[in-house]
């Protein structure tokens, strides 16, 4: 039975390997709609090759070049953030990709979840801001989720060796960054550049930075909280410089089930669009005996704070963790500005929880308040030190 995908942010790390594994995968996999943001030249070029039915250019600025790139199309073209919803809740639509970043694809994941969709999500923001709310709606609607993040990708694969009732832990792997081993004194100034040097894995700007500060990792536990319903206490992080095994999933009798593969994003987010089943596919294959040993370490939280602030906000709830991202994604933009130090980053998250008063059993309206309100906050931080 032919598959048909929606991807949101084509044309973004996640989008274009999406876009690599679907063409690999052959006639059943069909690319129905694809976004971007401001890249029109590049999603001109996706839309001549895939021939979607529609595309998407959520700056409305870049519309008209989008259309003039194109020319006459048969592809349904649209502006603004409402396209992204308007792509993800197509009928049209069985798969829908989250691959934009940030919160930004938040709304949109959302339509797809009422709309019963399969949700295949890259796209980590949205659940940490409003896991509580999309995984409520995905159970009324029937939409399932399947994670594409490789953390959560594996667990979800490793769980497939027992039921969820017999889950012990959840061990999600860490590369450590380019920062592992450091002490707080020796990152305080990390420049732009040494922050994007991730040492395993080629991804997009804020997610690398995101791992540099290993809030990456305090996202991916709210994260898998929300995926494998699991209370926060029963995931555990482990520095895994090799990014071999991807996660863990420790069962009631002892047995730890690990997913290994080379570090490629191709082989997650396949699994997404084929699973149950398995097929050959792209992905590089690993020769264990030429990475010869695997090391695992506990992470230093006191160095890497983000990690511990994580842990408590996810015990918090509500808008906590809404305002844990918000204010996290205004300091790497500032950070990638070169406007605050790579310190700050932590310190404005710091700063955003501790003014924030949480609201518990959060509606949608009530989070994106809480997401705008730590983004403020986070401006007034940075006025605060300019004046
Ligand atoms: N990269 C990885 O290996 C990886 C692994 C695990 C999870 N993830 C998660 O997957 C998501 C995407 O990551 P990425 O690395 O692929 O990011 P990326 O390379 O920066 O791509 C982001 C995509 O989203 C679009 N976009 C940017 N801002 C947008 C906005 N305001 N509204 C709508 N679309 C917007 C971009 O369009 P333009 O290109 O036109 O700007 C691009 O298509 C993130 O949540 C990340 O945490 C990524």
């Amino acid at each position: 039975m032919t598959k048909r995908i929606a991807i949101l942010g084509s044309t973004g790390s996640i989008g274009t390997n999406a876009l690599k594994v679907i063409d690999a995968l052959g006639a059943e996999y069909k690319v129905i709609a694809l976004t971007a943001h401001n890249n029109a030249e590049l999603l001109a070029e996706q839309v001549r090759k895939f021939k979607p039915k529609i595309a998407v250019i959520t700056n409305p600025e870049k519309l008209n070049t989008l259309k003039k790139l194109l020319g006459p199309v048969k592809t349904e073209i649209y502006g603004g953030d409402k396209g992204l919803s308007i792509a993800a809740s197509s009928e049209d639509v069985d798969i829908v990709i989250a691959a934009v970043v940030g919160a930004a694809g938040l709304e949109a994941i959302l339509s797809a979840a009422k709309a019963g969709k399969i949700l295949a999500i890259a796209n980590k923001e949205p659940l940490v801001i409003a896991g509580e709310l999309l995984t409520k709606i995905a159970k009324q609607s029937g939409a399932k989720i399947l994670p594409v993040d490789s953390e959560h990708s594996a667990v979800f694969q490793a769980m497939q060796s027992g039921n969820a009732d017999e889950v012990n832990r959840i061990i999600l792997t860490a590369s450590g960054g380019p920062f592992r081993g450091a002490t707080a004194e020796q990152i305080q100034n990390a420049t732009i550049e040494q922050a994007l040097a991730h040492p395993t894995w080629n991804m997009g700007k804020k997610i690398t930075i995101d791992s540099a500060t290993m809030m990456n990792k305090a996202l991916e536990i709210i994260e898998a909280k929300w995926l494998f319903d699991v209370p926060v206490e029963k995931i555990e992080v482990l520095v895994h410089p090799e990014s071999i095994v991807h996660s863990m999933v420790e069962f009631v009798d002892g047995s730890i089930i690990a997913q290994m593969s080379e570090p490629d994003m191709c082989l997650p987010i396949q699994y997404a669009l084929t699973f149950p089943k398995r097929v050959k596919g792209i992905a590089n294959r690993l020769r264990l005996e030429e990475i010869g040993s695997l090391t695992f370490e506990k992470p230093d939280m006191e160095v890497f704070k983000a990690l511990k602030i994580g842990y408590e906000v996810s015990k918090t709830g509500g808008t906590a963790a809404a305002v844990f991202n918000a204010a996290n994604e205004a300091a790497v933009k500032e950070f990638l500005e070169g406007k605050i130090k790579f310190v700050n980053i932590v310190e404005i998250i710091e700063y955003c929880l501790a003014k924030h008063k949480v609201k518990t059993e959060a509606t949608l309206e009530e989070l994106i308040l809480a997401d705008n309100w730590a983004r403020n906050e986070a401006k007034e931080w940075l006025m605060s030190k300019t004046v």
